[in-house]
């Protein structure tokens, strides 16, 4: 059965929207981890809309499983990763006006900038993914760079309907399969939520889930720990 990070940005959203200490997303990490959680997501942003640095220091001295950092390939976040150590950084796109990861890393003509970015992270014993779009040239462009994986973009799936849908799925179907055959680690995420997953959970390549909106969305009402329960008896 796939492992499933819960990202808990969103529980920062709500408490950055009064600038307070509540809802606290280190607590929803610890009850999402009692629901049976494998590891944590976060997203640190440049603008810091949600996640901030003190949650992200506090969720590597508590979280249990693994934690995984969220970033832009910037210096800035390259010194935090390097200081933080979490156990997987995620290297995404950001933009400032998105109001969430838009699109995967363009990562084939920049293959030999993002080599020398995660070179340092690697070193330091951190594991880095690539959040790229499902398609078989930016897979092997992952390989080149030497990532230990990449995170395949599930947001085209989870947005059409119909047979657009089935054919965005076949995609990422045959990316996992890519993906694995290159003895890459194969995680996939954005826009998951209950109604969607089953079908690429039945995608037996990939090993990991990353969700964050529709697990925070659901916990208000069922509470975390039940909301993270019922994501995995789906994934499951
Ligand atoms: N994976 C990546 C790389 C993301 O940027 C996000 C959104 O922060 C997620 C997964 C989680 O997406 P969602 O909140 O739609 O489940």
């Amino acid at each position: 059965m796939a492992r499933l990070s819960v990202n808990v940005d969103h529980v920062a959203t709500v408490r950055q929207a009064r600038l307070g200490v509540d809802p606290d997303p280190v607590s929803a990490a610890f009850l999402a981890e009692l629901g049976g959680a494998s590891g944590i997501t976060v997203h640190l942003r440049e603008d810091r809309r949600h996640i901030q640095d003190r949650d992200l220091a506090l969720l590597k001295r508590t979280t249990k499983g693994e934690l995984n950092l969220e970033m832009a390939a910037t210096v800035e976040m390259q010194k935090i990763a390097l200081e933080v150590k979490p156990d997987l950084v995620t290297l995404v796109p950001e933009k400032r006006e998105e109001l969430t990861t838009e699109g995967g890393l363009e990562v084939r003509t920049q293959i030999d900038l993002i080599k020398k970015f995660i070179n340092p992270l690697s070193v330091a014993g951190i594991k880095v993914n690539l959040f790229i779009n499902p398609d078989p040239d930016s897979i092997k462009a992952a390989h080149k760079i030497g990532a230990d994986g990449v995170e395949l973009h599930t947001g085209g799936y989870a947005n059409k309907k119909g047979r657009e849908r089935e054919l965005e799925l076949r995609r990422i179907q045959d990316s996992a399969v890519l993906t694995k055959r290159l003895k890459l680690s194969v995680h996939a995420g954005h826009g998951l939520d209950f109604g969607n997953i089953r079908e690429v959970a039945d995608i037996r390549e990939i090993t990991e889930f990353a969700i964050g909106f529709s697990i925070v969305a659901r916990s208000l009402y069922v509470g975390m720990e039940n909301a993270v329960r019922e994501m995995k008896r789906l994934i499951g």
